[in-house]
């Protein structure tokens, strides 16, 4: 696929299909009108017998039969011009994504809605983010599957020709790199964990250092036993797939660092529940349970093109959660890298047990702070729900950076409290903490559980359990693996070279 800006008119772009975003009511206002007068005003004609106002998720197309040099046009409807943001810019990428996947178009145009100048980088961003995000799909064991039609986007508007040309294709492109960034996390996600197993995500893990020219450790079972990642290793005693912890490191190319940030997500291949086992409805989407790890292995590959001035760690202590002969039991007592003892009172709670020592290890090489992603407990999807992140931390500053950072990417989360009462809940007769707490707010109990692995480096704990796989298509989203998570992260981490990349 190739991408370019061009401020040729509307009505000239030759192409297979035209995309045009409208704004709610703004149906008398460009770019429509242009094309709309080329038209001797027929679409707006269409748009009134179709009730199409341009309101956000809304689309119309039409057949302009040779009086365009398009051949097909898509309104694209966005919602009101007040609420714009960079979200909304990446919704109408996917929208053309999709109009040009049904009608199998080569050659697509999208028109830039009208939008303030210092708007404008931001929106080309997100646009060719949304694109990409929207030409995906997971057809890797069809044997029938069609390869992908198009061959040219071109984004059009009068703002982004003469000098300001080259600077605006580059901001679009910057947008497909994260979304091919996305797409890879998808793709480990939708992977059957017959195939994606934790040997396969340290092999995807090499191929990204190698891309990326970033540092990568991969350790063994016996090397974790030398670290003492007991925790880690007691919910790898069941599976037959060895485990892989997986390290990798990347450093600015001066070697000067603004700070250190780990990045930690949760690498279960297949969750089981281990001898707590899931009934068999529960177990069928347990392949996406290293969505996080995915996320922050795909990030890294963005964020090592990026080049930010900041050195990033990214830890995943990949696993399958299997119930054996010798799995971990219920009743065990089991002690990690940082000393502190666990009563397993439920082997389905296996991810916290390895992050705890993925954190550990990560405090002890030096990060600043840390944001961990987990598809961590089902109890964050009954609080917020399918589509919500639940974000939390001990420390106010850095969520609302990750919050920030979260909006600007169009991902949703929402902080959850850490109720210290529910905190309590953790405490064991026989060790320093249970891994399970009481029967209420089961996101915060786990939450909580972590914790004490961070000590004081600020952390923040991302339950991506609802957005991380979804039942159907929904915003920039496919069915299945989304992806969640790697946006927020590439623009948490890349946020602090606004020289290179523009204000947002
Ligand atoms: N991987 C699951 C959480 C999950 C559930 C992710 C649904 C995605 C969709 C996690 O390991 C788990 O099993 N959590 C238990 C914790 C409980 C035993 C305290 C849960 O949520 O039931
Ligand atoms: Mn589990
Ligand atoms: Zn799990």
């Amino acid at each position: 696929m190739n991408f370019d800006v061009a401020s040729t008119d509307l009505s000239r772009f030759e192409g297979d299909l035209l995309a045009i975003p409208v704004f709610e009511g703004k149906l008398d206002d460009v770019p429509f009108r242009d094309v709309d007068e080329a038209l001797n005003k027929r679409l707006t004609k269409l748009a009134e017998i179709e009730s199409f106002e341009g309101k956000g998720e809304q689309t119309l197309t039409y057949n302009p039969d040779g009086k365009l040099g398009a051949a097909r046009i898509v309104l694209i409807g966005i919602g009101k011009p007040g609420d714009f943001s960079p979200p909304d810019a990446r919704l109408i990428g996917v929208a053309a994504a999709r109009a040009a996947k049904a009608c199998k178009a080569k050659t697509v145009g999208v028109a830039l809605p009208k939008v303030a100048k210092g708007r404008l980088d931001a929106v080309l961003e997100a646009i060719g983010c949304g694109v990409v995000l929207g030409f995906y799909s997971f057809d890797k064991y069809k044997k029938d599957a069609k390869p992908l039609s198009v061959e040219s986007i071109t984004v059009l508007g009068k703002e982004i020709g003469g000098p300001r040309k080259r600077g605006a294709k580059a901001r679009l492109e910057w947008g497909t790199s994260i979304a091919a960034a996305v797409n890879r996390a998808r793709d480990l996600v939708n992977g059957p964990a017959n195939e994606v197993t934790p040997e396969y995500l340290a092999e995807v893990a090499k191929a990204i250092g190698k891309e990326g020219g970033i540092k990568v450790k991969v350790r063994n079972r016996a090397e974790c036993e030398k670290l003492g990642m007991g925790l880690y290793l007691a919910v790898a005693r069941g599976a037959t797939h060895e485990p892989r912890f997986i390290h990798l490191q990347y450093e600015p190319p001066n070697g000067r660092a603004v700070r250190t940030v780990g990045l930690i997500g949760k690498g279960i291949t297949f969750d089981s529940g281990g001898l707590s086992l899931k009934p068999a409805k529960s177990m069928e989407e347990m392949k996406c349970d290293m969505a996080g790890g995915a996320a922050v292995m795909s990030a890294m590959a963005v964020i090592a093109a990026a080049k930010p001035p900041v050195r990033v760690h990214a830890v995943c202590a990949a696993t399958e959660n299997m119930p054996s002969g010798d799995a971990y039991r219920p009743g065990d007592v089991i002690q990690g890298m940082s000393g502190r003892t666990v009563e397993v009172l439920n082997t389905d709670a296996e991810g916290r047990l390895t992050l705890a020592d993925a954190i550990h290890y990560i405090v002890k090489e030096g990060v600043d702070e840390i944001i961990e992603l987990s598809t961590l407990t089902g109890a964050c999807i009954v609080a917020l729900g399918k589509f919500t992140v639940g974000a939390m931390s001990q420390n106010d500053d850095l969520i609302k950076r990750v919050l920030g950072a979260a909006t600007v990417a169009g991902e949703d989360l929402w902080r959850l409290p850490l109720v210290p009462r529910i905190g309590k809940e953790l405490k064991s007769e026989v060790a320093d903490c249970k891994n399970i707490g009481g029967a209420w707010g089961g996101a915060i109990s786990a939450g909580h559980f972590l914790l004490p692995f961070a000590g004081d480096t600020p952390f923040v704990h991302l339950d991506i359990a609802g957005p991380a796989f979804s039942d159907g298509p929904w915003g920039v989203h496919p069915k299945g693996g989304t992806g969640v998570g790697v946006q927020t992260l590439v623009e948490y981490v890349t946020r602090t070279v606004p020289e290179k990349f523009g204000k947002k």
